[in-house]
């Protein structure tokens, strides 16, 4: 079947290609029975929202060194947290973020829920950040689409509708393109391909793992999808 290929193959190419990133099981390690730790795929996936990779990893680490665990955080003070979280801006999630270990330390004794629907229901935990934790920490089936997701798939699936129009189509590409199987990986590696490959401009589509079965390169558009309505 063509998605089940398409999907493989991209899978294969994250093998061999995942970016070491701190919060990240690598697919060997994940191999070798590594789980991923809930808490800091949450973490990371809130430092991530609005900074870029480079700038949240050495946050990352600072962070989780002062609090390893939910409960940790929860026990912190907000003061603390603000200082921490200083530089990577937007502070309004640092806020979410105490309120939201608060509430797993209160009300769910440390542990993150395991589904979608009940993570969505956590203080700043909003559709994308609890499909995310939710394939990623808990291999759950889950269509996890960011700004990388959707240009990537834009490409694949040559969907010519401008965004924001878009986003429901994108949304259902990538429910049938994830796989029971590997579901958070598979999100990780379409996010790593639209951060080294399928980047705005100029992509690398010769060197792109899906470069037979993307429709916008064959007709010679991917770098002018994914569309944007006017503002
Ligand atoms: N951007 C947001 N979340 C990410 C993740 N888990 N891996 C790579 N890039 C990301």
């Amino acid at each position: 079947e063509t998605n089940s290929l398409t999907t493989k193959s991209l899978l294969d190419w994250y093998d061999r290609h995942a970016r070491a990133l701190p919060w990240r099981v690598s697919p060997e390690d994940r191999r070798l029975g590594e789980i991923p730790d809930p808490y800091r795929i949450w973490l990371s996936e809130v430092m991530l929202q609005q900074t870029t990779v480079a700038a949240v990893k050495d946050y990352f680490i600072k962070f989780t060194g002062t609090w390893p665990t939910v409960m940790d955080l929860a026990a912190a003070r907000q003061e603390d947290v603000m200082k921490a979280w200083a530089g990577l801006g937007y502070y309004s999630r640092a806020r979410n973020l105490k309120k939201c270990a608060d509430t797993v330390a209160r009300d769910h004794g440390g542990h993150f829920p395991d589904t979608e629907d009940a993570l969505l229901k956590l203080p700043g935990i909003g559709p994308y950040t609890a499909a995310a934790i939710a394939a990623i920490a808990f291999d759950r089936h889950a269509a996890v689409v960011d700004g990388n997701v959707e240009r990537v798939l834009s490409r694949l699936g040559l969907i010519e509708t401008p965004l924001p129009d878009a986003k429901p189509e994108i949304k259902a590409l990538m429910g049938t393109l994830t796989p029971s199987d590997r579901p958070g990986d598979f999100a990780q590696a379409v996010m790593d391909l639209g951060a080294t490959i399928c980047t705005p401009k100029r992509p690398a589509c010769a060197i792109c793992p899906w470069t037979q079965e993307c429709r916008a390169r064959n007709e010679g558009l991917a770098e002018t999808l994914p569309r944007k309505a006017p503002k």
